[in-house]
């Protein structure tokens, strides 16, 4: 195998060249990759520049989900998502929720983590005390970056030096929270932490001179447990009385108890369920321009904080009342990063009247649990299936270029048959050879 020198200095014909010789490209993948550049220089520049490399454009839907009442405010929400259903199910428990009460959300907090690692061969009280003496300097030796955040209501809250870990003797690190206003901060938190790291070895050269610190690293930590918003709905249970023909109001608010109880112990169901979350979760995430990467890291960690994975929603149901909570941390930003550069994550932020961090938390957190309620709701009535199928056919009829009689005819067929994509390619074959015949 030959590597490639100097790759991301070709032009992009150059690239594209390459690459057809490379992985023997058809002259219709080469189409379509050209065909998904965006028409307008201008914008495909900004779409280009987002990332390294770029030779196209990855297309995603962006979905609207109406009727969401969040703490008395109606909002519809942009969702990103590739898979079928979601936004669907977003909007059905939006509806539902909407005629009772709605989404009550409210941020728990939003401070944000950093840390500089480093080793230090001298002792310990030492290494705290000339830290302690010199900590006002340190702080002013990054003032000229963290004045700005400051003015925005942000900056640093708090610095401490801990030891790593037991298993690291010698290893350290300064643990500083910082609030980031309205940006979700990696950025500002990142540079801080960059120049605090130069200052502290100087600092502790400068006044000690039996040991010696090694710097390893500075960065920002995506486990927020501190940046934490909290979403509910409340209502007595006979609300739940038409959704099952099969359970009572009780029953189903019972069921719907025992399913999250199951994901409260059994790690196994607890990913899924936590994956239904941030089903709606990452697809505002993604709408917005935000990191869903860090958002979904950041819950997974928090899902175990306890010592083993559990579910991130937690129902409370006595004397006939029923309320479903979700609290997740989330580190999001309404300004700054992709937010501001991403023309659809700014359309998608206008879609929701341009929140504040804060309330894009809150609303985030309000999607989770929408999917979340949804989600059981049908594993816990009519299965999952039944939905999924539906959109699945939709999918695999364009997959499979039916047209618009094939796909009537076809989902007249599957209205009560079990959907596989063999059985509806065998479906679809043979009405085309009967049509032919005819
Ligand atoms: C599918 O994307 C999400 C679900 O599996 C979530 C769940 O099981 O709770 C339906």
């Amino acid at each position: 195998m030959l590597i490639i020198n100097g790759f991301s200095k070709f032009p992009r014909s150059e690239k594209l060249n390459w690459l057809k010789e490379h992985a023997n490209l058809s002259l219709q993948t080469m189409e379509i990759l050209d065909s998904h550049l965006h028409g307008d220089e201008a914008v495909q520049e900004i779409y280009g520049d987002l990332s390294e490399n770029t030779i196209s454009n990855h297309y995603l839907p962006l979905g609207l989900a109406p009727n969401f009442l969040i703490n008395g405010d109606l909002l519809t929400l942009p969702m990103v998502i590739e898979e079928s259903s979601v936004v669907a199910a977003a909007s059905h428990a939006a509806k539902f929720w909407a005629m009772h009460g709605g989404f009550q959300t409210s941020v728990l907090g939003t401070t944000k983590v950093g840390q500089v690692h480093f080793t230090w061969s001298g002792d310990p009280e030492t290494l705290q005390n000339v830290f302690k003496q010199n900590m006002e300097l340190l702080l002013k030796s990054v003032s000229p970056l963290t004045g700005r955040m400051e003015k925005r209501g942000g900056g640093i809250e708090s610095m401490q030096i801990h030891p790593t870990h037991r298993q690291l003797p010698g290893h350290y690190h300064l643990f500083v929270r910082f609030k980031t206003a309205d940006a979700m901060g990696a950025n500002f938190i990142n540079s801080v932490l960059e120049s605090l790291a130069s200052q502290l070895s100087q600092m502790v050269e400068n006044n000690v001179s039996e040991g010696r610190v090694e710097i390893m690293m500075a960065i920002l930590s995506n486990y927020t447990p501190e940046s934490l918003v909290q979403c509910y709905v409340e209502a007595k249970t006979d609300v739940f009385r038409n959704m099952s023909p099969d359970l009572s109001a009780d029953q189903f608010a019972r069921k719907f108890q025992q399913a999250v109880d199951i994901a409260t112990h059994d790690p196994y169901r607890a990913v899924t369920h936590n994956k239904g979350i941030f089903n709606g979760m990452d697809a505002l995430v993604l709408a917005t321009g935000n990191d869903f990467r860090a958002v979904e890291a950041c819950g997974h960690a928090y899902a175990s904080r306890n010592g083993s994975y559990s579910s991130l929603s937690r129902i409370d149901l006595s004397d006939g009342s029923f309320r479903f909570t979700l609290e997740v941390p989330l580190a999001v930003g309404t300004v700054g990063g992709l937010t501001g550069v991403h023309p659809m994550a700014r359309a998608s932020l206008e879609i929701l009247g341009n929140p504040s961090a804060e309330l894009l938390m809150q609303i985030t957190a309000a999607a989770g649990l929408a999917n979340n309620f949804s989600a059981i709701r049908s594993l816990i009535t009519t299965g999952i299936q039944q939905g999924h199928m539906k959109m699945h056919l939709g999918n695999m009829l364009r997959q499979l270029k039916a047209s618009k009689e094939e796909t009537s005819l076809a989902t007249q067929y599957f209205a009560k048959r079990t959907l596989s994509y063999s059985d509806l390619s065998s479906y679809l074959e043979s009405i085309r050879t009967q049509n032919q015949r005819e």
